[in-house]
């Protein structure tokens, strides 16, 4: 399941379905913010449920917009009903670094059978302990990463190898990608899922090059073509 789509987009979603290059769907509220969606949590549930029905078997991601316990777990659980496909993210701390959303993210999966993404992870260290909390999935921010001036390369290996050494159900979700090269350079050191925006996947398929060598093909085409009715 390596490549999934990084967007509330439902026309780029079908798109890339139809192409079926992609194996999963995730969202955060700032990507439904830029996408336009309005209406509180029904807007959010009725895109949701639609992606949720256009991915499925596939997972589709949707996070958790508050840090009260009872408000989280009450989210969570709702979010969850919206589709046997759907996982619900959840930042590993925070805003301020408050570690209650830990207890929420175990608690979710070993009492409620909710499968959890937690999000908003800068390194090998922080994803390790999520995954041992429970988490389905662990979503580590690899642009943000690269931004502060580390090769988030590195820390994918290394939290690889901790997921394979402890036999961790954990699966490396490397998000935040910035640049069409990151897809295959983070998949390669260990990364389980890329998740990337519509652009950049299409960046990975479309090449000048071949865009030459078809034409060259198509006038040859036309060219024999012509000969043959000659
Ligand atoms: C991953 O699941 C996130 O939705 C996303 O990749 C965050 O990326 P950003 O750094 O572009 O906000």
């Amino acid at each position: 399941m390596p490549i999934f789509l990084d967007t509330g987009n439902l026309k780029e979603i079908e798109r890339f379905l139809r192409m079926g290059v992609i194996r999963g769907v995730t969202t955060n509220p700032t990507i439904l913010f830029k996408e336009g969606v309005t209406g509180g949590l029904r807007g959010i549930e009725e895109r949701s449920r639609h992606i949720a029905k256009l991915v499925a078997p596939h997972p589709l991601s949707v996070e958790v917009m508050t840090t009260e316990r009872e408000a989280v777990l009450r989210q969570a659980k709702e979010f969850a009903s919206w589709g046997d496909n759907v996982v619900v993210k959840v930042t590993v701390h925070g805003p301020d670094g408050e570690l209650e959303n830990m207890e929420i993210i175990h608690e979710l999966e070993t009492r409620h059978d909710i499968r959890v993404n937690v999000t908003a992870m800068m390194n090998a260290q922080q994803c390790f302990l999520a995954a041992l909390a429970g988490a389905s999935y662990v979503s580590l921010f690899g642009g943000r990463v690269n931004n502060m001036g580390y090769n988030v390369c590195g820390e994918i290996t290394k939290l690889r190898k901790l997921l394979d050494q402890f036999s961790l159900k954990a699966r490396i979700i490397v998000g935040s990608t910035r640049e069409v090269l990151n897809i295959v350079e983070w998949l390669e050191a260990g990364a389980h899922i890329v998740t990337a925006v519509p652009s950049l996947v299409e960046g990975m398929l479309v090449h000048p090059y071949t865009k030459e060598t078809v034409k060259m093909f198509l006038q040859d085409g036309a060219r024999l073509e012509a000969k043959l009715k000659a």
